[in-house]
């Protein structure tokens, strides 16, 4: 399997480091020293530098101050630190907002930002634009050349939209483009609803509390347009840093389940993807296993966006936020566990938010490396320099990929089209937590997953699961066919091929285009109160337990066989006996349906199965236990196994076969025993 170079040659060892902020210290000289002893002790290699650092380096328009920023790269160099050197758009000086309103965000009410904040500049304003690159231009030329710039961060967390006049002009060009007549586009956006017909390109304005929100097309195209004029404005970011240093690879960092940008998109006008995960361990709300499902979800996505090129865990906390509602410590253990678990799922790096906390500021309680104390000798310190040792341990494994045979689509069109939809079920969609109902089986029986978005290509993959492919985009169910009809077997469920891209309703009957794929047609869609439920019963010679029951909840299609043979069928109301779990053999393929949304044990067993029956490859030859995971990276000599206990018990796994540990080299041949929250990972030969 290739092995990735993210860096042009430049990094070959695993990064361990964090966002250092010594705009905020530059009056304490001794802190600075201080930081560089630290940051050795700590095990780092790396810095994220200069994220909020515009004020500091052009305090005054055109007045730019380099030296300072000079000397800390300098120093970080000499001790062996590389940079991650970024651009400062994420947050602006005040006399940039005060000469220049127009790149103050308009809010979707309308009203006007005030000078403040982050995260919020309008992504049109020339003013904003031409600023940014004027200041990137002379980070490039200043740094291009520093042989401790590894990487450009460019901004921080890109994210929301803006209102303002000069992006409504912006959007309804946008429109032109796409529609080219008004015709068109109150056609596309079957806009006669309600006589919302535009007979004018200027009367159209974004959604709003107090004006349009019923024409679902335009909800759409507006998320579309504000994801691509983001893309846009990065673009014009990056413009600088290309000519210059076309050698130095490009990143920004993306967010945990964030749902205002297009990733799949974006990811593909960076170098390298990277994110910032805070997962909240040990909450009262859910197990610590579901809260790793989640994480690795995200994982595999990030993975995923660049078709298995390995990712940075850019951020993360060493300890604790101050934003999640409760700042709750990362447990013994938990920190080596989730930080491995990204580097499992593909990371070659473990970086931090933050090396050094500030002393005032809304941040002046979230995690850091170093504490308001100022010294090494804290548990936090202790736990981040031990994961350093270790991870220089897995030098090797960077580079390396994943392979996986089963795809579970997550669409994000097809997440903003859900969650705009009125109806059936207004606050129970759920198109992530189902989408993770089904990856969890995956995760627990150790088999690599991709997450991918249904552009996406199928055919690599044995088993694509597609769950709520509510809107479905016009060759998707023409691509899905082929990979059916080539051998490859697709999951679907209840809410799939309602609507297409323009989020207009299929005729003819849904699944709209599906239809025959799955050999169904469902007629009605019954939702169900929360204390409701059905029964889904397994039929005779189907693979699963016969006799089985299950129960469903929420969403119960209501499905009429056109070709597809039933597995199983509702137990009561007035559908009872209809089909509730249907196959279909399709060319050489099989297409299942799932009519309802079941308990998970539906799932699991359902899975259980179908790995079997498709011979799935397993990550390591054993059951694991609940709560523990295998997750795998491979180059062309060598698997890198991770076998991760999320449970807070001791488990044993019972190995069919021999492997060598990696951080403590033992060789083990048949127990293993994973403390609760422990982690072992292991090499292994490709024969
Ligand atoms: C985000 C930002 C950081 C910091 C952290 C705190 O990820 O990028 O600047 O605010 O959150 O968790
Ligand atoms: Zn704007």
């Amino acid at each position: 399997m290739q092995k990735y170079d993210l860096f042009n040659g430049k990094v070959n060892n695993m990064l361990h480091g964090a966002d250092y902020n010594p705009d905020q210290w530059l009056h304490r000289p001794d802190i600075l020293e201080k930081d560089i002893e630290l940051m050795k002790k700590a095990n780092c290699n790396v810095m994220s530098l200069g994220i909020f650092s515009w004020s500091t380096l052009e305090p005054k328009e055109g007045d730019f101050q380099f030296e300072w920023l000079d000397q800390i790269i300098d120093n970080l160099y000499q001790n062996g630190i590389s940079v991650i050197l970024a651009t400062p758009s994420g947050a602006r000086p005040d006399w940039l907002a005060a000469k220049y309103p127009e790149v103050l965000r308009v809010n979707a009410d309308r009203s006007h930002n005030l000078f403040g904040e982050r995260h919020n500049h309008c992504y049109t304003s020339p003013v904003y634009r031409e600023k940014i690159k004027i200041i990137n231009r002379k980070l490039a030329e200043r740094y291009g050349e520093h042989p401790a710039v590894i990487m450009w961060h460019v901004s921080n967390e890109y994210g929301g939209d803006c209102h303002c006049e000069l992006c409504q002009q912006d959007f309804r060009k946008w429109l032109q483009n796409k529609y080219g007549s008004l015709e068109n586009l109150n056609r596309s956006w079957w806009s006669s609803f309600w006589s919302h017909t535009y007979t004018n390109w200027e009367n159209i304005e974004s959604p709003a509390p107090q004006g349009m929100q019923s024409v679902h097309g335009l909800a759409l195209d507006w998320k579309r347009f504000s994801s691509d004029q983001t893309i846009e404005f990065y673009k014009n970011e990056i413009e600088p840093l290309r000519e210059i240093t076309p050698q130095i690879p490009i990143t920004t960092n993306f967010m945990y389940k964030y749902i205002g940008l297009n990733y799949w998109k974006f990811a593909q006008e960076v170098d390298v993807v990277s994110w910032d995960s805070y997962p909240s361990w040990h909450s009262d709300y859910e197990t610590d296993i579901d809260r790793a499902v989640d994480t690795a979800f995200m994982h595999d996505m990030f993975r995923s966006l660049k078709d298995g090129k390995p990712f940075l865990l850019m951020e993360s906390t060493p300890s604790k936020t101050n934003w999640q509602p409760v700042a709750k410590l990362k447990r013994p253990g938990m920190h080596k566990l989730s930080s491995l678990q990204a580097v499992a799922h593909g990371s070659d790096s473990v970086q931090y938010f933050q090396w050094r906390k500030s002393r005032g500021g809304v941040e002046k309680f979230h995690g850091s490396v170093v504490g308001h104390a100022g010294h090494e000798n804290t548990r936090v310190f202790k736990d981040v320099a031990a994961l350093g040792a270790e991870l220089q341990k897995l030098n090797s494994i960077t580079g390396t990929t994943v392979k996986a045979e089963v795809a579970v689509v997550f669409d994000q069109e097809n997440r903003w089209a859900i969650n705009e939809a009125s109806g059936p079920r207004q606050e129970k969609k759920d198109y992530l937590k189902t989408c993770l109902s089904h990856y969890k089986n995956f995760w627990q029986q150790g088999v690599s997953v991709d997450i991918i978005n249904q552009e996406k290509d199928f055919s690599q993959y044995k088993l694509v699961i597609a769950p709520m492919l509510y809107l479905l985009k016009e060759n998707t169910a023409a691509r899905l066919k082929k990979f059916v009809k080539n051998g490859g077997t697709v999951v679907s469920t209840y809410w799939t091929g309602i609507v297409n891209e323009n989020d207009l309703c299929f005729l003819g009957g849904f699944p709209g285009p599906l239809r025959d794929l799955f050999g169904i047609w469902s007629e009605e869609l019954d939702a169900l109160y929360d204390q409701d439920s059905n029964q889904i019963v397994i039929k005779n010679n189907t693979g699963l337990k016969a006799g089985q029951e299950y129960e469903a909840k929420i969403f119960c299609d209501l499905i009429q066989l056109e070709g597809a043979e039933a597995l199983a069928e509702y137990k009561s109301d007035f559908y009872a006996g209809q089909p509730a779990l249907t196959v279909n053999n399709y060319g050489k393929g099989k297409a299942y349906y799932i009519a309802s949304r079941n308990e998970d044990d539906f799932l699991k067993d359902f899975y259980y199965n179908l790995i079997i029956k498709l011979n799935l490859t397993k990550i390591i030859l054993a059951q694991l236990p609940e709560g523990v995971t295998a997750q795998k990276r491979s180059d062309a000599n060598n698997d890198y196994i991770f076998l991760m206990n999320f449970s807070e018990d001791e488990k044993k796994i019972e190995l069919r076969e021999e492997l060598s540990e990696i951080i403590d080299e033992n060789v083990i041949k048949d127990n293993i025993i994973l403390k609760k929250y422990e982690v072992k990972i292991f090499k292994k030969k490709i024969l």
